[in-house]
């Protein structure tokens, strides 16, 4: 179930992202770009179902997108990639899952989540740049399904194998989508060599 996307243009604008010279407004930018990229390839499954239109020039029998789509970025650094996909699904519900890690445990921490209605018939995105121990996602996705979601689709940048791992364990039937699979964490559970820490580097916190 993981999907590693290698467009060059994808390889090219991580690589910006991982620079530590990036400044907050370039980070910004890029992470909002893959994003946007990377919904182009996480969205050729999406259903289609059949509609007639009228063009000016007369009746044109054709297809659109057959289910809602719904956007869970996780707070905070997941905020980065709402823009980049909801420009290309305008339609798109965006819901909000409050996590941070503790910074001894690692363990992950809810403090807000708001979802729209229509989350139990739609396909949810749940976006994070970083996928590390996997905890924030894998409990994220474990919340999002006790709300009544069906189909969910993991969108992150950067992951490592023991959150891949995780994941695939704790949630078999979810997607996941990664533009780079980087070697191990480090003792304090970032990811090597990664890209930093995703919500300070987008926030300009630290
Ligand atoms: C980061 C990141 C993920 C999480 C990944 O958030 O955005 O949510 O860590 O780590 P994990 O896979 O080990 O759970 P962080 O906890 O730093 O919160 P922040 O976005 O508010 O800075
Ligand atoms: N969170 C981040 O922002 N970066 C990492 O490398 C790991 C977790």
């Amino acid at each position: 179930m993981l999907n590693l996307l290698k467009h060059p243009l994808l390889t090219h604008k991580l690589t910006h992202l991982r620079k530590k010279e990036t400044s907050t407004k370039e980070f910004r930018e890029t992470l909002e770009e893959i994003a946007g990229l990377m919904a182009y390839e996480i969205t050729r499954d999406l259903p289609l179902k059949n509609i007639t239109v009228e063009t000016p020039m007369g009746k044109c029998n054709t297809q659109e997108l057959a289910k809602d789509v719904v956007l869970v970025p996780v707070l905070r650094a997941g905020l980065g990639m709402v823009d980049g996909i909801s420009n290309l699904i305008p339609t798109a519900r965006v819901g909000h899952i409050g996590m941070y890690r503790d910074h001894q445990t690692l363990e992950p921490k809810t403090y807000y989540c708001k979802f729209p209605e229509n989350l139990p018939d739609a396909v949810v995105m749940v976006l994070d740049p970083m996928l590390a121990t996997g905890g924030s996602a894998s409990a994220a996705i474990s919340f999002i399904k006790e709300q009544g979601a069906k189909t969910i689709k993991l969108v992150c940048v950067v992951g490592a194998p023991r959150g891949v791992e995780k994941v695939m364990k704790d949630h078999p039937d979810v997607q996941i989508y990664l533009a780079g699979l980087d070697e191990k964490l480090n003792d304090t559970g970032y990811i090597v060599p990664g890209l930093g820490d995703a919500g300070d580097r987008l926030f300009g916190t630290k």
